[in-house]
């Protein structure tokens, strides 16, 4: 239900902390990705590294720990999240929350976030009925905080009545209710090509090229968020594997097109891979020795089959949606044109790698998008953006299935 989604949790200093731990797994069994934002005063009833332990991340809590800013600035922390959940949320921090303070790095992200916030207030039971908490409490749900809970039960300071924190489980039907508002491209299907291919010469050479997965790893991602099914073929990389995704890992160009053919019948296919456009035409068993003397082999080389075109030939098996990229070092739009229609597919997505650029590798990406249509210019965008750009117009193209009755 939660494939691929991420969520950025806050855990604030109660001692109903240590239901977050369950939750974590609840979530990550679920097919979510969970980060932890680790308040000073949530530190003293869960450790960071049970967090990292359940999470297997590292846990933030330094709003002005170096390491923190540059490897993952607050902001970074919410765009990269879908939806911020505050379990525990403490009476303090809800108050800080209202009032717009920034002074720890949980109250920051919170102010400086455009995603959903999900609240599981946890309190002594005075604390939650007193005024200035149901006005901020108030005010929290003017601004669009969803809250959860609390319950009503006995606490931990042996008082009755409302206060203690909603149960794991239910918060995360709140967590999956809240974000099933946004998954267009559930029940559909996706097959995603990402990274290089490994051509071997023989068992200790090989043929590749500097593709690292990222742009092709960032849209089996962005996929699995709306919903949909997602096959990552992958060649060798060293991004994760994204969460909520089937990930089949592959070496050379005939692997990877075995692979996509055994992933079935899908909606949309997206062939971000950097397949080599050769091989070797006869790969040695044994290692090709070098002879003292000798003039160097000559390797001679044999074409891959397409994997793009091979998807997108006509038939009923076709992807209602073929997307391939196009990398170039020169004239990258006429280019793409060209290529959208000698592959027959619908869209390229074109890209210059040329080395000045510094796509390959890279963290942004400057494309344009091909279609029957035209030709669509984007601004350089991180390539986490460009693969939410373009699974936003895949979902516009697909839209929803229609019920089972009246499938296509
Ligand atoms: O022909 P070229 O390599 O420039 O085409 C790039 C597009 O075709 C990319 O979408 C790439 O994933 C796909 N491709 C493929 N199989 C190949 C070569 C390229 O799927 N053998």
């Amino acid at each position: 239900m939660l494939n691929g989604k991420r969520i950025l949790l806050i855990v604030a200093g109660g001692i109903a902390a240590f239901k977050s731990q369950e939750m974590i797994r609840l979530l990550r069994k679920r097919g979510a990705s969970v980060r932890c934002v680790l308040t000073e005063a949530g530190a003293r009833f869960v450790t960071p590294l049970s967090l990292q332990a359940l999470t297997e991340d590292r846990v933030y809590s330094d709003m002005f720990s170096l390491t923190d800013e540059s490897e993952m600035g607050h902001i970074q922390l919410s765009r990269d999240a879908d939806l911020l959940v505050v379990a525990p949320a403490t009476a303090n921090l809800l108050a800080r929350m209202a009032a717009g303070l920034a002074d720890d790095l949980a109250s920051t992200v919170l102010l400086a976030t455009d995603k959903p916030v999900l609240a599981a207030p946890a309190m002594n039971v005075r604390m939650w009925t007193h005024a200035a908490t149901t006005a901020n409490v108030e005010t929290l749900k003017k601004r669009g905080v969803a809250f959860v809970g609390p319950n009503d039960g006995v606490m931990a300071c042996n008082e009755y009545g409302p206060g203690r924190m909603s149960e794991p489980e239910e918060i995360v039907a709140a967590i999956e209710s809240l974000l099933a508002q946004d998954r267009p491209l559930a029940g559909r299907q996706a097959l995603v090509t990402s990274g290089p291919t490994r051509e071997a010469i023989d068992p200790v050479r090989y043929i590749s090229n500097h593709s690292s997965g990222k742009q092709g790893h960032a849209i089996a991602a962005a996929l699995a968020r709306l919903g949909a099914e997602v096959t990552l073929v992958s060649g060798p990389v060293t991004v994760a594997d994204p969460a909520g995704v089937k990930v089949l890992k592959i070496d050379s160009a005939d692997e990877m097109l075995a692979a996509c053919l055994q992933a079935g019948a899908v909606d949309v296919a997206v062939c971000a891979a950097a397949v080599a456009d050769w091989k070797a035409a006869k790969p040695t068993l044994a290692k090709i020795k070098k002879k003292p003397g000798a003039a160097p082999p000559t390797l001679e080389l044999a074409p891959n089959p397409d994997i793009l075109a091979t998807l997108s030939k006509p038939g009923s098996k076709r992807p209602k949606l073929v997307v391939g990229f196009a990398a170039e070092t020169e004239n990258l739009v006429a280019n793409a044109i060209d290529k959208r229609k000698r592959k027959g597919c619908d869209w390229i997505v074109a890209n210059d790698v040329s080395p000045a650029t510094g796509t390959f590798g890279g963290e942004r990406n400057t494309v344009h998008l091909v279609s029957a249509e035209g030709v669509e210019d984007w601004p350089t965008l991180a390539k986490d953006e460009v693969a939410e750009r373009l699974v936003g117009r895949i979902a516009d193209r697909l839209g929803r299935p229609r019920p089972a009755a009246a499938a296509e």
